[in-house]
């Protein structure tokens, strides 16, 4: 069995006691998964980042990481966990190299070896050039990557990360992404993706959580997700102008399509239109999307929270 990164049990947190901006989240990410928490704008993704890392005490529950509370161990928490927030900030006045040496040392590392860190970081982020320029003279997207950098100086074993893309230019935003891909596959890091772009959490994650209003809506895969909220797996077929199958769904251009119970009924369908005189030239397996089953969770649990 895989160790438990990130546990949390019924997590809440309310800034004013009335509304609650986290509500009895539990989560269990074990190590090594690349998570995306997803969410509308509001939804409680950064409250639990702040949870998760200390900044914030819960009003209710608890979480741990790699079984160690970050409210009573926020050091202990601090040195496994990397996190990019829009609240992360640096020192405006020192280089991006300083910076790394500085928030290293906080963390317990020497200068030797946050120097050694650094000099790899800033090159991998494409930082070097500026590495003794003061931050306050980087443009959004470099203060962006120079904070990934701060975030992976102590080689985390989390990474928590808040929108890391916002801002970044195609040709950052890749850097970024491969980075953390590379993390993940290589090194086994875990990560906990919160953003709202669905088809990049997609394309990143492995396992998600739909939050609304301070609730988790879903969490699981996203077979397990698109079996929870109802949407079927799909096959589409391009036959010969003019051919109709029965029992099928016609789409345009000559495309059918049919819903499958699961993907082993795909060669059997297909094997059935071969037989039956179809001539096709074309067949897809077409599996619902993040954005599908975000949006219909959204439409249907949103409304109720
Ligand atoms: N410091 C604070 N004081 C009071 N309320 C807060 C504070 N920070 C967040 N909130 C409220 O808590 C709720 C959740 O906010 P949070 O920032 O966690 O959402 P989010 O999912 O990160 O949103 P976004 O996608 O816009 O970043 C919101 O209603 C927000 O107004
Ligand atoms: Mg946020």
């Amino acid at each position: 069995m895989s160790e438990i990164a990130i546990h949390a049990q019924k997590l809440s947190k309310s800034y004013n006691g009335a509304v609650y901006a986290l509500h009895d989240l539990s989560l269990e990410i074990p190590s090594g998964a690349v998570f995306g928490f997803l969410g509308p704008n509001g939804a409680g993704k950064t409250t639990a980042v702040k949870l998760l890392t200390g900044l914030l005490k819960p009003t209710d529950g608890s979480c741990a990481i790699f079984g160690i509370s970050p409210v009573k161990k926020p050091c202990e928490v601090h040195r496994l966990c990397g996190a990019v927030t829009e609240t992360a900030r640096m020192y405006g006045r020192l280089t991006g190299m300083q910076n790394l040496i500085f928030f290293g040392q906080v963390i317990g590392l020497t200068k030797r070896e946050c120097r050694q860190r650094a000099e790899t970081l800033l090159k991998s982020f494409d930082l070097w050039d500026v590495r003794d320029k003061c931050l306050s003279s980087y443009s959004t997207g470099m203060a962006q990557c120079l904070s990934m950098a701060r975030a992976m100086i102590a080689r985390p074993r989390l990474l928590l990360l808040d929108e890391p893309v916002s801002g970044l230019d195609v040709e950052s935003a890749l850097r970024v992404n491969t980075m953390m891909t590379n993390l993940a596959a290589q090194e086994g890091v875990t990560v906990f993706l919160c953003t709202h772009q669905l088809q990049y959490a997609q394309n990143f994650c492995n396992s998600y959580g739909i939050v609304s209003k301070g609730k988790m809506l879903a969490c699981g895969d996203l077979e397990s997700l698109s079996r929870e909220v109802g949407i079927p797996l799909r096959a589409r077929f391009r036959l010969r102008e003019g051919q109709t199958p029965k029992h099928m769904e016609c789409l345009n251009d000559g495309w059918w399509g049919s819903d499958l119970s699961e993907e082993e009924d795909m060669p059997d369908l297909l094997q059935n239109l071969v037989s039956s005189g179809f001539d096709v030239f074309e067949a897809q397996l077409v599996h619902p999307s993040l954005e599908d089953i975000y949006f219909k969770l959204i439409e249907w649990k949103g409304e109720e929270t």
